[in-house]
């Protein structure tokens, strides 16, 4: 049985569709703090299979010591984490406690088995901030973070790191995500951001939806191409197939490394303005936007050097970003009824 933690989230529901797909048995526990029940429905249309499901938050030390009696956990996956970095500059405590109060429930219970679990961890390119150099490789520095959010990333690594080293067998890997958009082709999920959107493609998908006025770019007076900013939109199918293949490489005992790091990324880097435009291209829309003032916080330019994961893991991302556009596109209209 596959433990995939947050499996009800964005990334989360994606990768319990791939895996169901490649044939593993999965459990989700998610405490449906940012995901509606509604999304088991969308995990079986898209797959075929309803997942079981455990409504339980990580923090709960007790809860989690009674799934892994209950099952017999093979894997796990682990989603399961407060995001918004905005929020987590109003309430560290709350992102520390839950994000690696988390994580670490599930490593006492992982020691507690005495079985080498292996374990896939969802980490971000927030670990990078403003990296010196593009194409950014798992070798680029890591930067202090930016956020609690981003340093619960980074602590998180490094409590994964120093675990391996103490326990027999185990094996985990980290995986680097770059902008993850688009939904399932089946339309069956997607993402839903609860309130108002902080990232820029569902915000795109909500302002052609009507429910706001007009998109504002944070900046165009930025040292890029077109002056805003760059970013490696990747489609969030192929980082959910990702996941699958990270899974299967330590459990066919291929890991090199006890502790394995793989960036996930197109490789390719777009600028807000070459995402309107592909949004225009797929839609047929014209989208309204204004140039507004830069946002705090936000790295000029990140995109990924995908060698590693390419050559090492044997994955690369098979979508473009125009098939990412349309597929969010989709689902949004599906989603408003439109
Ligand atoms: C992308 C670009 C904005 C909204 C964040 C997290 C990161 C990861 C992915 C979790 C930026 C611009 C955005 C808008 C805009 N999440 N933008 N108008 O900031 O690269 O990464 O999500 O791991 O940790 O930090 O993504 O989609 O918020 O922004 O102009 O209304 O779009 O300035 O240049 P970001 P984003």
């Amino acid at each position: 049985m596959i433990l995939v933690t947050g499996g009800l989230g964005f990334i989360g529901s994606h990768t319990v569709v791939s895996l169901q797909e490649k044939g593993h048995e999965v459990l989700i526990v998610d405490d449906l703090s940012n995901a509606t029940i509604e999304v088991l429905d969308g995990i079986e249309a898209a797959s075929g299979t309803r997942p079981k499901l455990e409504v339980l938050n990580l923090q709960d030390s007790v809860g989690v010591a009674e799934i892994f009696q209950a099952y017999n956990i093979t894997g796990i996956i682990h989603f399961a984490a407060a995001k918004a970095v905005g929020e987590s500059v109003q309430k560290p405590i709350a992102y520390y406690q839950n994000n690696l109060g988390s994580l670490l429930n599930l490593l006492a219970e992982i020691e507690k088995s005495h079985k080498p679990i292996p374990f896939i961890f969802s980490s971000s390119c927030t670990v990078y901030g403003e990296a010196e150099t593009l194409p950014i490789t798992e070798r680029a520095p890591i930067q202090p973070a930016m956020s609690p959010y981003g340093n619960t990333k980074q602590v998180g690594e490094e409590i994964l790191a120093d675990t391996v080293n103490a326990l027999e067998g185990f094996r985990v890997i980290s995986l680097r995500y770059f902008n993850p958009i688009g939904a399932h082709a089946s339309n069956a999920i997607g993402e839903l951001p609860l309130g108002k959107p902080q990232n820029l493609v569902p915000f795109i998908t909500q302002t052609a939806a009507g429910l706001y006025p007009k998109l504002t770019v944070f900046g165009n007076d930025y040292p890029t191409a077109d002056g805003t900013n760059v970013r490696d939109y990747i489609h969030v199918v192929d980082l959910a197939e990702a996941h699958v293949v990270a899974l299967e490489r330590i459990t066919s005992n291929e890991t090199s490394e006890a502790y394995e790091v793989f960036n996930l990324g197109t490789g390719k880097g777009s600028s807000v303005l070459e995402v309107i435009q592909s949004f225009e291209r797929v839609s047929g829309l014209k989208l309204t936007y204004e140039i507004g003032d830069r946002r705090a916080g936000d790295v000029v330019a990140a995109y990924a050097d995908t060698k590693k994961a390419n050559e090492v893991l044997g994955w690369k991302t098979q979508r473009s970003l125009d098939e990412a556009i349309a597929s969010a596109w989709a689902w949004e209209k599906k989603v408003r009824g439109l």
